[in-house]
């Protein structure tokens, strides 16, 4: 199938044919020794897992013809491969977002990579607003399911042609957050004593890179949001299309403001989004390390 660009009256911009997708995992798979088994997105500040990786060998997104880079301040732009707890694992320091102007095919080749190069499960992490008006900064929701609003508007990652090597054109997205994994998280979190800060919710993502209105907290929150961001939704739907089982964490950096509430001085920014996450890194990473040791 050719790549090309799709659709010039949406938003679906350049597609990556299953070829193009194919020489780059190749291009990796020959210079790194790894064959990883689990691949991690490290979100917005949780970059800190990747030191965790021993042994490591970092692979640079610029040495990956047509592979994108990130521009977003606390995103680097490179593969560690290596292993944690014994397993071989790949992480992905610095992801993609649509309000970079990337299309939504572009932002999502590092799953299908991931994929090609023999991943089975993929952890995804990200910084997210707190809209549920019980959750505090600091909280870190496990992800149960997702709204991805900008799919539900025409921006859907799989838009365009579908290979079926990578999976199906209609593929299922329930049950995205596997169930089992998230119950093993949910144990290991209370072995750990994180029951005061942990939540498990639905994420809803927009596009950004505005935070939202007051208006919009208050639709994400009647319908069913509990947290709000600007990625992961793009990245769980590409790695479910080709198979992949899915855990995901939401760290919450800030609490949004709603309607009803805007006399607060509070506003969402950032800095604080990045403050928060340096301090939850290492309960976070703890939890991935004892997830990581326990799962099958
Ligand atoms: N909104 C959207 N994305 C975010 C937020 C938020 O409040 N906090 C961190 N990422």
């Amino acid at each position: 199938m050719e790549s090309g660009s799709v659709c010039s009256a949406g938003r679906v911009g350049k597609t990556y044919s299953y070829d193009e997708i194919e020489s780059m995992a190749n291009l990796i798979r020959g210079k790194v020794s790894i064959k990883p088994e689990i691949g991690i997105i490290c979100g917005t500040g949780l970059s800190g897992l990747a030191a965790k990786v021993e042994n490591p060998e970092v692979f640079s997104y610029k040495d990956i013809p047509n592979f994108p880079i990130s521009t977003v301040e606390g995103h680097k732009s490179e593969f560690v491969f290596g292993h944690i707890e014994g397993k071989p694992v790949m992480c992905m320091l610095g992801r993609f977002h649509f309000y970079e102007g990337y299309s939504l095919p572009e932002l999502t080749i590092p799953v299908r990579v991931m994929r090609l190069l023999g991943i089975k499960t993929l952890f995804v992490t990200n910084a997210a607003g707190g809209v549920n008006r019980d959750y505090n900064v600091g909280d870190v929701m496990i992800i149960k399911d997702h709204i991805n609003m900008p799919g539900l508007s025409g921006n859907n990652p799989l838009c365009g042609p579908n290979d079926e090597r990578f999976g199906p054109r209609f593929p299922a997205i329930s049950k995205a957050y596997d169930p089992k994994l998230r119950k093993l998280a949910r144990d290991l979190a209370d072995s750990l004593g994180y029951s005061s800060f942990l939540r498990e919710g639905v994420y809803c993502m927009v596009s950004g890179p505005s935070y939202e209105s007051p208006a919009e907290i208050a639709l994400i929150n009647k319908v069913g949001g509990d947290a709000v961001g600007m990625s992961t939704c793009p990245e769980v739907i590409v790695a479910r299309h080709c198979g992949l089982r899915v855990f995901g964490l939401s760290l919450i950096t800030n609490k949004c403001i709603m309607l009803g509430d805007e006399e607060t001085d509070e506003e969402a920014n950032h800095k604080e989004v990045l403050e928060v996450g340096a301090k939850r890194n290492s309960a976070i990473e703890l939890l991935f390390q004892k997830l990581i040791a326990k799962m099958e």
